[in-house]
């Protein structure tokens, strides 16, 4: 098997992405981390495994196209054969898309299509729900709306807060990041339209 070369994007405490590190083996490695800030946890994380690093302020750009083509310029530098989000959290222009080559995947800390956008946590609880999640998914030209790979469940609690409810869905998303990963790595994700099947 060939081992597969994954780019993560960052822009925070970096815990996805160190699930993410601490689980490569002969099946895939991360050759490179992107942030969108400087002087991140995520950063220095990425440095303590000995992965590259570059940030791509957002600020630094004329406009988001401009922002998603440099990002993409240095994921084809590395020569990845997929991008990931790891708490990423700017959206890529559709020209990113285009120009990438590769796939490109998120994880979501909600069960899609409910509570898109930055604040998937803090909705599924002021709406009342009883079980949210996390969700894998394709990056398409949409907003959190692309194919949907790999989706768990988590109860909310009666007494929880947004961090007390995060910190549980965040402990599923170090689990089974990897584990998608792994398969994508072993040529078992199956994507057919909007269906994607995990062999
Ligand atoms: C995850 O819940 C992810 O779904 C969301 O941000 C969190 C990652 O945080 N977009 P961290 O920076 O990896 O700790």
């Amino acid at each position: 098997m060939t081992q597969i070369k994954v780019g993560v994007l960052v822009s925070g405490e970096g815990s996805l992405l160190q699930a993410i590190l601490d689980e490569q083996d002969a099946r895939y490695t991360v050759v490179g981390v992107i942030s969108d800030r400087p002087a991140i946890k995520a950063l220095a994380r990425a440095e303590a495994a000995g992965v590259p690093t570059v940030v791509h302020a957002f600020k630094d750009y004329a406009d988001r196209d401009a922002f998603s083509l440099a990002v993409g310029e240095t994921l084809k530098g590395w020569s990845i054969d997929l991008a990931v989000n790891a708490g990423f959290m700017r959206i890529l222009s559709p020209v990113y898309l285009r120009t990438i080559g590769v796939p490109h995947m998120n994880s979501h800390p909600a069960l899609l299509p409910s509570f898109p956008g930055a604040h998937g946590v803090r909705d599924a609880l002021a709406a009342g729900v009883k079980v949210t999640g996390t969700t894998i998914h394709f990056i398409d030209e949409s907003v959190d709306g692309g194919p949907i790979i790999a989706q768990e469940a988590v109860t909310i609690d009666p007494d929880d807060t947004e961090d007390t409810l995060h910190a549980r869905i965040k402990a599923v998303e170090q689990r089974l990041y990897p584990e998608v990963l792994r398969a994508f790595a072993e040529g078992r994700i199956i994507v057919e339209g909007r269906i994607v099947r995990i062999r």
